[in-house]
């Protein structure tokens, strides 16, 4: 079975139920879900996986979390041309700005961010946000 990983940072726990929803979408869709925290990731693994998904809420001045997902960030940018990227995040005040800034560093990677956009959304996922991480899971699982 191929599988997909989802890494994602989570400060109170608002990206965290993203990343959860991603992985029901993933085992619909009939893929293998592996769910790690930044800080567990084992970056070689998902190096060698043909579809991933990454996310991690707007911090900074719209920027991606500074102490471990930028530095995960900053490893993999020479390690995910080709692949399939689902990205997603959860934000509090801002227009977005980090996901689009996102979006265009890993397609300027090679891979290809699925949908041409991340999934974002104003603290915790409600139910319309949930089903689309789900679908975005399912497409990831076609992708892996
Ligand atoms: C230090 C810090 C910086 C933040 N910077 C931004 C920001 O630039 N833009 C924004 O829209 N939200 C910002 N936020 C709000 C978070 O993105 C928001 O609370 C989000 O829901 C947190 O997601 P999490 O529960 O996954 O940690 C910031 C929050 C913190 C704690």
């Amino acid at each position: 079975m191929s599988t997909v990983y989802i890494v994602y940072w989570s400060g109170t726990g608002n990206t965290e139920a993203m990343a959860q929803a991603v992985a029901a979408g993933v085992t619909e869709g009939g893929a293998e879900a592996v769910v790690w925290n930044v800080s567990e990731a084992d970056i070689e693994a998902v190096a060698g996986a043909k579809a991933i998904a990454l996310g991690c809420p707007s911090m900074g001045a719209e920027q991606l979390e500074e102490s471990e997902m930028e530095p995960f960030m900053t490893d993999l940018d020479g390690k995910i041309s080709g692949k399939t990227v689902g990205l997603f995040g959860s934000y509090g005040w801002g227009a977005g700005e980090w996901m689009e800034d996102w979006v265009n560093r890993v397609n300027a990677d090679g891979a290809t961010a699925l949908n041409g956009e991340g999934i974002i959304c104003n603290g915790a996922p409600d139910a319309d946000t949930l089903e689309n991480l789900k679908a975005l899971g399912r497409d990831l699982a076609a992708n892996a």
